[in-house]
């Protein structure tokens, strides 16, 4: 069998079109312009990019889009006092606060003092608790675009299906697992004390791999015609060149597998995508207006 590949660039695409449109029907008939304000600490050059293209695709979309750019010494009173400021500014509806934050700076602390109804990453305890209690929250974006293409290759329905979600950290593993429970899958989390992982694997009929480990999981252990979703993004060597890689050996598992998201080109546009769909719900959220379709 050969599987599926399941084409995140286009599923983001159509979905930053969706948003396009929801944002000038709020405008039209709500006089409402969503607003995404981002904060970057220090000169991470990965977070610096990360950062220009949320700017660029926010704008793309047709919403407001703030920048912060703080330097490095920055306090964590300093940087407190500006998430202050955006909490009480009424044309910001979602902040995001780029991490890793420097090492003066508690991330607990700054994350904790977002409003929880602007926390479009889905941090703040009270979306996850939101989130494990079945309530309408704010959700992690990267695990909510995993879901979106899980949901797109299976055909929507995911209820009953076995899950096995490979790592358990809050900003991938335990936010997917809990919206995979909401979708009435039989979720198990994997992690790295798991004994027999391969074995575990094997009986997934939808596989969510956020590890961090390059081309772990082989392709002997997925079950046939199972729905691959790699979350992984790791660099490596090989051949003398730089190389993005999975989680997952993207050829043996798609030799297997049903459908597989390639790495690039699966999960990954799909975190900025979701950002800007929180902000949309965010926004709508804080004036009362229904969220449109997207
Ligand atoms: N936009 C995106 O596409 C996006 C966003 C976020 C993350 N990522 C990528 O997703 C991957 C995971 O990110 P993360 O932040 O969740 O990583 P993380 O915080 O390092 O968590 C990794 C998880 O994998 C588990 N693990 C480690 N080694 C294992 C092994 N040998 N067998 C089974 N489980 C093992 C760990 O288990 P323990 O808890 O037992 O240590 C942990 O729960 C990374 O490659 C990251 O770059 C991509």
């Amino acid at each position: 069998m050969t599987a599926k590949i399941i084409d995140g660039k286009t599923y983001a695409e159509g979905l930053r079109a969706r948003i396009a449109k929801a944002v000038k029907a709020l405008e039209a008939k709500h006089g409402l312009k969503p607003g995404l304000a981002v904060v970057l600490v220090g000169e991470d050059p990965a977070s610096r990019v990360y950062v220009a293209n949320k700017a660029k695709q926010t704008v793309e979309v047709g919403m407001n889009s703030w920048e912060h750019r703080l330097p490095a010494s920055t306090s964590e009173k300093e940087l407190l006092a500006l998430v202050d400021k955006l909490n009480k500014d009424p044309a910001v509806h979602g902040i995001l606060v780029q991490l890793p934050l420097p090492k003066q700076i508690d991330s607990t602390k700054v994350l904790s003092a977002l409003d929880p109804a602007k926390d479009v990453d889905g941090f703040h305890v009270v979306n996850v608790g939101r989130l494990s209690t079945g309530q309408d929250a704010l959700v992690a974006c990267t695990p909510v675009g995993s879901v979106m293409l899980a949901k797109d290759a299976l055909g929507k329905k995911l209820e009953g299906l076995e899950a096995v979600v490979i790592g358990r950290s809050n900003i991938v593993g335990k936010p997917v697992a809990q919206l995979l429970l909401a979708e009435n899958c039989t979720v198990t989390i994997a992690h790295s004390r798991t004994k027999d992982l391969p074995q575990v694997v094997r009986r997934a009929d939808l596989v969510i791999a956020a590890v961090g480990r390059p081309e772990m999981v082989k392709g002997d252990w997925i079950k046939p015609g199972a729905c691959v979703i790699d979350v992984g993004i790791n660099r490596i060597e090989r051949d003398g060149k730089a190389k993005l890689v999975g989680d997952c050996d993207y050829a043996s598992c798609a030799e297997v597998a049903g459908s597989i998201t390639p790495v690039p080109g699966g999960v990954g546009p799909m975190t900025i995508a979701c950002l800007l769909h929180n902000t949309v719900r965010a926004a709508c959220a804080q004036k009362s207006v229904p969220v449109p379709e997207m």
